[in-house]
């Protein structure tokens, strides 16, 4: 993998999407072609914005930005880092996260609802939401974003994934309004939310063995539960009624554990969501639904 002298930005983008093609990685966490990816990381590492123009192509790299590119790009095929953690950044509902190994790499199908202010599910602006399995504080930050006038809380159970999700709510500037907590599920919360948001770990142990690499750097904590990925989505929906508004909604990701959770709880009336971007496993339940169902719940 040896880089040539003096190469522009795009020759490097070249050389780097072929590197990447070449090493057969898995793409999933932000991108999905090895184009992207090294747009993703090359931009990234040199600090080049992505709607930059295209003189910027011609630029030719100093030796110490050659020398950066190339140990983030070894890393990226060798340790099969996900970009994300490698240049601390990562995008979601059009806006930067600072990540690293603490949190999951933001990649919810919710970024596709909070940019369209969840038309038609909300009846009116929440006034209050819970972010619950915040991670980086993502889903809960650009929701604050999408609703200025909104409170909101992001929960977690992990301290470091909430001192992250600190940082991200001083880069965006909502500390006024988004204030974060740590909690098991909804152990040591006390509000009434008019949206409660969950993407919360749904991965069974043995999907976990089977996924490629780059989800290793993830941290375990985001992505297990047992009960074949189902105890914490169960947990929450057992919980979420005492904590939503009178006429407040739950919108929760369970991912490819759709199909189980389904399966489970037949007298559940799941509103399954549909994404023009792709995604699936994502569902909502008003309030009323939910203290319905409390004795399907268990
Ligand atoms: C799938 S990650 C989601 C992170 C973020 N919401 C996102 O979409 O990128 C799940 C998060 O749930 C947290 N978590 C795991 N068990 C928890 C629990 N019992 N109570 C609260 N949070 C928990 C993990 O620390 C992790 O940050």
């Amino acid at each position: 993998m040896q880089a040539g002298l003096g190469e522009t930005v795009e020759q490097v983008l070249e050389r780097v999407s072929r590197q990447f093609e070449q090493a057969e990685l898995f793409y999933g966490h932000g991108t999905d072609n090895p184009w992207d990816e090294a747009v993703y990381l090359v931009f990234s590492a040199l600090g080049i914005p992505f709607d930059c123009d295209d003189s910027m192509l011609q630029k030719t790299l100093t030796q110490e930005e050659q020398a950066h590119v190339d140990a983030l790009v070894r890393a990226r095929i060798d340790a099969r880092i996900p970009v994300a953690y490698l240049v601390r950044e990562a995008w979601f509902a059009g806006l930067p996260f600072t990540v690293d190994e603490r949190v999951l790499i933001p990649r919810s199908p919710l970024a596709e609802l909070i940019l369209k202010d969840f038309e038609p599910l909300l009846a009116r602006p929440p006034a209050s939401v819970l972010d619950l399995c915040t991670g980086s504080g993502c889903i809960g930050i650009a929701t604050a974003l999408a609703f200025p006038e909104a409170r909101v809380e992001l929960a977690d159970i992990s301290a470091d994934a909430l001192a992250l999700a600190r940082e991200n709510v001083i880069r965006h500037g909502v500390q006024e309004r988004v204030s974060v907590h740590q909690s098991d599920l909804f152990a040591s919360l006390a509000g009434r939310y008019d949206l409660i948001l969950s993407n919360p770990p749904y991965v069974s142990q043995e999907e976990i063995d089977e996924l490629p690499q780059e989800y290793r750097h993830e941290p375990a904590l985001g992505l297990h539960s047992q009960d074949n990925g189902l105890a914490i989505p169960l947990q929450i929906l057992r919980e979420a009624a005492n904590y939503l508004s009178e006429d407040g909604l739950l919108i929760m990701e369970v991912g490819y554990s759709h199909e189980a959770l389904a399966e489970r709880l037949p007298g559940v009336p799941f509103l399954w969501l549909e994404f023009e971007h792709g995604g699936e496993g994502l569902f909502a339940l008003t309030a009323g639904q939910l203290r319905e169902a409390s004795p399907l719940l268990g």
